[in-house]
């Protein structure tokens, strides 16, 4: 009796242990890396991630075809290899025209309330038709996008598998793209390791003292705090703020005096990729970012009231820079799927 009372127990263990993991399944259809907090993650109610969505999205962001002139594709931007950006200070686009920010990375987007540096876009979704549109990158129009797109019979059966009918609209090849971004996730860091794990031996005694500076004596959780290392909110560190005409920021959405030269603070997962830094591309390498904080930002009349001269010495300098290396995710670039004719 005993024996099949054990059996009962373990059967109803593997059962409810399978049940978890069927739920989170069917919530998120994506699994989480370790330090990423699922709760966070943001999913709209009107699109559910679905595999056949995922697979959709995935093509249509590689697709240059979204682009007038069949050039420029989101991954031409935000390139897999190139952590998701295109390494570039500015973004290069449509007939090599080139922007005035910095192509952020896709990783990790899905857990922010606000896109783009200065936040105008809500959500992913919002987002993806700013590209589209915009004369410097894919240079189209949503509704020259969206003919193109329909016009590629093989498209029509992923569609369909997605959404139901092979109806080719905006509304679904946004929705698509954006579920295909939720699925970029960086996680599993030396530093997720070293916290989540309680592996020491994950970050080297340097980059341990680089993580007590950031935590305390640098100040920089007070922005670039939890597992995403951002806030997701906007502040002025005093990036370009001496150029004689500077990107203002939040302030272009606000109109608010106090969000002048205020950008949002990006997250600083996989660092060793995103190069160079800040909404600008104005700095080249991690040891310049830490300077840079180092000496007090740039001062100018809007300059956030955490950012003061840290008096590091080149030691801690170097420690910091060694715990903005631990935090590199264990992915790998995905493969460039296949594309409809
Ligand atoms: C020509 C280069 C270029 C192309 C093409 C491009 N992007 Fe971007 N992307 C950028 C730049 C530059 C920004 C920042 C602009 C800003 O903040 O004003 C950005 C911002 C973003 C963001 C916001 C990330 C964040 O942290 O705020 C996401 C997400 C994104 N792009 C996804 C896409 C998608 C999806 C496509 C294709 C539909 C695409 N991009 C096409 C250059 C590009
Ligand atoms: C007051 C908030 C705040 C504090 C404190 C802060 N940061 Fe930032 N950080 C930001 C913002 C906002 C940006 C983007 C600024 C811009 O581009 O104009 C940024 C950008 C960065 C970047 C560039 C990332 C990228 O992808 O371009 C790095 C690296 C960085 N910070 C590291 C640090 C470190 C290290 C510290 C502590 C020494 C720190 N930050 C303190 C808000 C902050």
């Amino acid at each position: 009796m005993k024996k099949y009372l054990f059996l009962f127990f373990l059967i109803t263990a593997v059962f409810a242990s399978v049940q978890l993991f069927a739920e989170q399944k069917e919530k998120f259809g994506v699994l989480f890396p370790l330090g990423l907090d699922p709760d966070a993650y943001n999913v709209p109610e009107d699109n559910p991630i679905t595999p056949e969505k995922i697979e959709l999205g995935k093509m249509l962001y590689f697709d240059k075809r979204l682009s007038v002139d069949s050039t420029v594709s989101c991954a031409t931007c935000h390139d897999p290899h190139l952590g998701f950006t295109d390494q570039d200070p500015v973004s290069e686009g449509f007939h090599q025209l080139t922007g005035t920010r910095n192509a952020p990375t896709v990783i990790n987007s899905a857990f922010g309330l606000f896109q783009f540096w200065d936040g105008r876009a809500p959500s992913l979704e919002e987002q993806a038709k700013g590209p589209i549109q915009n004369s410097v990158e894919m240079a189209h129009s949503l509704e020259g996008a969206t003919k193109r797109v329909a016009e590629i019979e093989g498209y029509k059966k992923y569609f369909k598998a997605a959404f139901g009918t092979d109806e080719v609209d905006i509304d679904r090849i946004v929705k698509a793209i954006a579920t295909y971004e939720r699925t970029v996730l960086s996680g599993n860091s030396a530093w997720d390791r070293y916290v989540y794990n309680k592996d020491d031996s994950a970050l080297s005694e340097s980059a341990k003292r680089g993580l007590n500076l950031f935590e305390g004596k640098a100040n920089c959780t007070k922005c670039h705090v939890g597992f995403n290392l951002s806030d997701g909110i906007f502040h002025n560190i005093g990036v370009g703020m001496k150029a004689e005409d500077p990107d203002l920021g939040r302030f272009k959405v606000t109109n608010e005096e106090k969000d002048k030269g205020a950008f949002k603070t990006p997250i600083l997962r996989d660092l060793q990729r995103t190069h160079p830094y800040m909404h600008d591309g104005s700095q080249k390498t991690l040891e310049e970012v830490v300077e840079f904080y180092d000496k007090g930002g740039e001062p100018n009349p809007w300059l956030d009231a955490q950012i003061k001269p840290l008096n590091l010495t080149k030691e801690e300098r170097a420690d910091l820079v060694a715990f903005l290396r631990s935090l590199e995710g264990d992915w790998t670039p995905p493969k460039e799927p296949k594309l409809p004719e």
